[in-house]
């Protein structure tokens, strides 16, 4: 019988953004969910599961996955863009690197909530970049800059987030024309989709040439929907 290989086979990310949700008896729960769809997800091997959670929750998460060898990566919802030393509230890139692997750079959120601006986020990335973490960064556009640095690049039309009770994630034409343009200016870089990303849209995304995964926020939540997106991507 002749054997099949799909050597375009494309690596997918799929970043589930928890953002200000979840105590840890709500995640290990979450965790204790999605453990048992683990053979499941370690089939997926071009699939690379990554969560984004709260920093409260990066140790207990990060020793549950070791324990139960979890294919699931952390990422930070955020950075400091300092070092160590008197920046009272802030986390650091030297802390998160005791529990994530990723840090999650620029959300929309942060821009408008908390007034961050691109030249804080290239202070972000850079350390990020320093203690081995690989920076996602935000953008809302294609004109949104992307610091040399960032590894992966989530496009996240802000009309497009929090609209996943309703479904409506962005038009995937619209998608298209802007990561199509991001990629072509960024063409190492990975690019993924964020937006009211569900089980349901997911693939209108996947299925396009230059989108490498998805960043989905309210449907992540849920440990039974973010396995469908894992599954339908
Ligand atoms: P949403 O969030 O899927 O709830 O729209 C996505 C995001 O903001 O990262």
């Amino acid at each position: 019988m002749r054997e099949l290989t799909n050597f375009s086979m494309k690596k997918l990310f799929i970043v589930g953004n928890w953002k200000s949700n979840k105590t840890t008896t709500e995640a290990l729960t979450w965790f204790e969910n999605i453990k048992e769809h683990k053979s499941e997800i370690e089939s997926f091997n071009e699939k690379t599961i990554i969560v984004c959670v709260a920093f409260t929750l990066l140790p207990v998460l990060s020793e549950y996955i070791k324990k139960n060898n979890l294919p699931i990566h952390l990422c930070a919802q955020d950075i400091s863009p300092f070092e160590k030393g008197p920046y009272t509230g802030e986390v650091n890139g030297e802390q998160i690197k005791e529990f994530a692997e990723y840090a999650l750079i620029g959300h929309s959120e942060r821009r408008d909530n908390f007034l961050e601006n691109n030249d804080l986020l290239a202070k972000k990335v850079v350390q990020a970049k320093k203690y081995n973490l690989i920076p996602i960064i935000c953008v809302q556009g294609e004109k949104t800059p992307v610091p040399i640095d960032a590894e992966i690049i989530a496009y996240e039309p802000p009309g497009a987030i929090s609209t996943v009770s309703k479904g409506i994630p962005d038009n995937p034409d619209d998608v298209k024309k802007v990561v199509d343009s991001i990629k072509k200016k960024y063409p190492q870089k990975i690019v993924i989709y964020g937006g009211s990303v569900n089980a349901e849209n997911v693939t209108l995304f996947t299925s396009q040439v230059n989108i490498q995964g998805v960043l989905p926020g309210a449907a992540s939540l849920d440990p039974q929907i973010f396995f469908n997106i894992i599954k339908n991507a």
